[in-house]
């Protein structure tokens, strides 16, 4: 067998579209934000340059608005849905219509940080900034127009966690319209028991029509949306990314108070999140001020932002211990012990690698390294035994959902340098 690493590369490059890398043929044939931010992580292990590539490929898909879109339909491909006629953005490339978490600043820094060819990194970085500004501005702008510091994902597509439970009643507010007959094309290539039910599609499907009906003008989309949603993971990554673009500034001494006060309000908005009485983080519901009781592996992702006191990171750190009790993997993506765990379905209980890098970085960063060092070795482990998958089963290892998948090979590359 091929040594692992050899495997991982190969996967980038098998999916490399020329400058721009699918999460997996077949399942996803577009580039999607936040899976192309991992995979510049993975490309930068072997080939910096077609790291920076990949960024100035999903730039492309940026609004004049400012907003990244979280699909980039950049060569048609009728192998999947929803496809760009049925969001119908206008936008050259055609791109979806809302989007993903907010971690691309923060990539532009570690892949800085990691860089070998230093001239190569900074004169790419530099040339990002404003348009890294360009999306914090929108994201602060239309998504919290009243500077409450929390700021809203109006999809559940938005927050990547697409089927999390912790999306269930609030989701369930969302009226279903009147739909065309459509077909699926996920169920195709991943077993139904590892995808969303077909009454969570009709509501996703909904939501986007009344965007696309409203023209996607942000303004109404807030306004009048049925899903409003501040997710504890969505805010904490884009707190992250606010201190990595205040870095970025600084660096290139670029003017920095608007992104201090982002962050001040941030730091303001997540009081609001945390639970004191569970010692845990939960997402809110902007629409009915309700905190939503799920807990889920988003509920940790403060950590990686330097949200919680050090007294707040050791009671998440106990929920972790928990959760570790229940499941041989660590990080299910919902709390084991809740009634809606699934561990086979999507967000409802597997364990993704990506969310295991994040949290194990937020773990560091509190000095939790031993904590750290364990979702890595569980990510290697799961990923040695069964292959590269989208997702793996949090008891029995097994790898589901989609197969030598982009961001888990990205992630392999790059998780082994940072010890
Ligand atoms: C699914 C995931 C999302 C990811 C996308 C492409 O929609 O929920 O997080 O970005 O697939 O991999």
């Amino acid at each position: 067998m091929k040594a692992i690493r050899q495997q991982a590369a190969d996967i980038l490059r098998a999916n490399d579209r020329g400058g721009f890398t699918i999460p997996a043929a077949g399942l996803y044939p577009y580039q999607w934000l936040w899976d192309s931010c991992f995979c510049a992580l993975g490309w930068a292990t072997f080939d910096e340059k077609r790291a920076w590539e990949e960024l100035s490929w999903l730039f492309k898909g940026q609004w004049p608005d400012g907003m990244l879109a979280h699909i980039i339909f950049h060569h048609p491909d009728p192998s999947y849905f929803p496809g760009p006629e049925v969001w119908a953005t206008h936008h050259d490339p055609p791109t979806s219509g809302i989007t993903q978490p907010p971690v691309v600043a923060t990539i532009v820094r570690q892949l800085l940080e990691r860089a070998c060819d230093r001239t190569l990194a900074q004169d790419h970085a530099r040339q990002l900034y404003p348009k890294l500004l360009a999306f914090h501005r929108w994201l602060h702008g239309a998504r919290d127009p009243e500077h409450t510091g929390l700021v809203a994902v109006l999809h559940p597509w938005e927050t990547g966690m697409d089927n999390s439970p912790a999306w269930d009643t609030t989701l369930e507010q969302v009226p279903i319209v009147q739909l065309p007959p459509y077909q699926r094309k996920d169920t195709s290539h991943v077993a139904e028991t590892q995808r969303p039910r077909p009454k969570d599609y009709d509501r996703y499907l909904s939501l986007v029509v009344g965007y696309r009906e409203r023209g996607y003008e942000p303004e109404a989309l807030y306004r009048e949306t049925s899903f409003k949603v501040a997710d504890v993971g969505f805010c904490a990554l884009l707190q992250r990314a606010d201190e990595d673009l205040l870095a970025l500034a600084q660096m290139f001494g670029e003017p920095s108070a608007e992104i201090e006060g982002w962050l001040d309000r941030g730091r303001k908005g997540f009081r609001k999140l945390w639970d004191d009485h569970s010692g845990i983080y939960r997402s809110l519901n902007l629409s009915t001020g309700e905190s939503i009781p799920v807990i889920t592996s988003a509920s940790f992702l403060p950590l990686f932002a330097g949200l919680p006191s050090a007294e707040e990171a050791q009671r998440l750190v106990e929920h972790l211990g928990h959760w570790g009790d229940e499941v041989r993997y660590l990080v299910p993506s919902t709390d084991p012990a809740d009634p809606h765990f699934e561990p086979e379905r999507y967000w409802r209980g597997p364990v993704w690698v990506q969310v295991n890098w994040l949290i194990a970085q937020g773990l560091k960063r509190y000095g939790y390294a031993a904590l750290a060092g364990r979702l890595r070795e569980d990510i290697f482990e799961l990923v040695e035994g069964s292959g590269f998958h989208e997702y793996y089963h949090p008891v029995t290892g097994e790898g589901l959902g989609g197969r030598a998948f982009s961001w888990t090979a990205a992630l392999l590359l790059a998780w082994p340098g940072e010890g």
